[in-house]
């Protein structure tokens, strides 16, 4: 195993307290041979070896004996190369690595077809939430139109707070930070990106495509506010950072950005740190797979799951044979990602006006303009002169449309802050 951090640490345990159940079902016992780290002489309160911990990764990828390499370092690189030295050496590969198989999956895909090799990745994607093998096996024999869900816990468990305390982004961020549901640098979770990872790799392998992560669309929630989250309450709508794998005429959506829901669909209750992800089949209909979508524990079983699949493929033969993204590389093409300028919603729009005679009819004659008919209007607070929110939403509309209507907005002195726009999705 390269890694012995939060995941790495809960391999270890799974594997120190699993011994017996791994040898039944495997029928040969598993053995974590070695494991790399960068600092050998830190701390760490896991049973292992000490004699079997290196900072030489490269020597375990390298190491005759090895069957299995359990990547759980993290980043592109060294990352990169040492799958890639492991496939070369005839070695089978499990990763939790979603940045580098939403960056540069293809590459992987394509060495361990060539290589003949395993490749696990149900790590990768939602941590103990098995979406690889929803797709990969269960749901192989229909065809897949939609995947949709909240497949990034730290994003959720801020929004579920704001929600349920009223309290600022940043505020509940910081608390976050302070009980270990965010990282000192929680860029990736609150801007969008760690779904955008996760929304990349399944839609690639839902629909036997690659997908260029650059077209992937990608919105976090730092701009929300508890006036949004209260506003989204009174529409009986709740927010939520939804990402969205679906196919359409031409092409595949590919998105993550905050979307209101009806308070009544089974997204919205999905509060804290939990993941959610629903499957829409042709056959199967809608299917939800719900869980831990992270943590040391949850993404160690994600990873024991691939190691002991693989290790049964060595046992009893047939290891090497599976393609790693359900077809074949031969007969997978780019498709065409849909930009969200091309995209149709209903929208939540708050403006920040200056609050004197004739703002309102100037708002809804631009987006009028632009055939954006408003659904309901509702301005907070009455103080002549002084900045006052105004909450429009807009029946369906096309983004390119509204976009150029905010443009026009912007050169004008009507709005006197960013607006604040959010897509409602009431058939999410
Ligand atoms: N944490 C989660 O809940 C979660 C969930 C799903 C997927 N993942 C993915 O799992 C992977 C690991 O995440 P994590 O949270 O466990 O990370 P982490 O706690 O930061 O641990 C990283 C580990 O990698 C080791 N490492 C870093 N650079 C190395 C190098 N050059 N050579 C050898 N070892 C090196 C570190 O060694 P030291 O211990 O010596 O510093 C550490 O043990 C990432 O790809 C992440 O995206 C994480």
């Amino acid at each position: 195993m390269i890694g012995f951090g939060a995941v790495g640490s809960g391999v270890v345990n799974l594997f120190n307290n699993m011994t017996r159940e791994i040898f039944e079902r495997v029928g040969l016992s598993v053995e974590l041979v070695k494991i790399a780290v960068r600092n050998k002489g830190k701390k760490r309160s896991q049973i292992f070896d000490k004699n079997k911990i290196t900072e030489d990764a490269f020597s375990i990828v390298t190491d005759p004996e090895i069957d299995i390499v359990v990547e759980v370092m993290g980043g592109e690189e060294p990352a990169m190369a040492l799958i890639l030295k492991a496939i070369s050496q005839g070695k089978h590969v499990v990763t939790a690595n979603k940045h580098l198989l939403a960056m540069r999956g293809e590459e992987v895909y394509s060495a361990v077809e060539s290589g003949e090799v395993e490749l696990g990745f149900e790590a990768a994607v939602a941590g103990a939430i098995p979406i690889v093998r929803a797709i990969r096996s269960a749901f192989a024999g229909d065809r897949i139109d939609m995947i949709q869900g909240i497949v990034n816990g730290t994003g959720n468990y801020i929004l579920s707070r704001m929600t349920s305390e009223g309290k600022p982004f940043n505020e509940i961020l910081k608390d976050a930070q302070s009980l270990g549901y965010a990282e000192s640098d929680p860029a990736f979770d609150i801007e969008g990106i760690d779904s955008a990872h996760k929304v990349a790799i399944m839609a690639a392998l839902a629909f036997g495509t690659s997908v260029n992560f650059g077209s992937v669309f990608i919105e976090g929630i730092t701009s929300i506010t508890p006036d949004d989250i209260s506003m989204a309450r009174e529409f009986g709508l709740k927010i939520k950072l939804l990402a969205t794998a679906k196919r359409c005429e031409g092409g595949i959506e590919a998105r993550v950005h905050p979307a209101m829901i009806p308070q009544s669909h089974f997204l919205a209750s999905v509060n804290g740190a939990y993941n959610a992800i629903e499957i829409i089949c042709d056959n199967a209909a809608k299917n939800v797979l719900i869980g831990p979508g992270a943590g040391s524990g949850p993404t160690a079983s994600a990873i024991a799951g691939d190691v002991i699949d693989i290790a049964c493929k060595i046992a009893r033969g047939g290891a090497g044979k599976t393609p790693p993204m359900l077809i074949p590389l031969e007969l997978r093409n780019e498709t065409k990602v849909k930009a969200i300028s091309d995209m149709v919603f209903e929208y939540y729009l708050r403006f920040t006006v200056s609050d004197r005679p004739g703002i309102l009819a100037k708002l809804a004659g631009a987006l009028g303009e632009k055939g954006i008919s408003i659904a309901s209007m509702i301005q907070r607070g009455r103080q002549e002169n002084e900045p006052v929110s105004v909450v429009l939403t807009t029946h369906s509309a096309a983004e390119a449309d509204l976009d150029m209507a905010l443009e026009q907005l912007k050169d004008t002195d009507i709005c006197l802050a960013p607006v604040t726009k959010i897509r409602i999705q009431k058939d999410a």
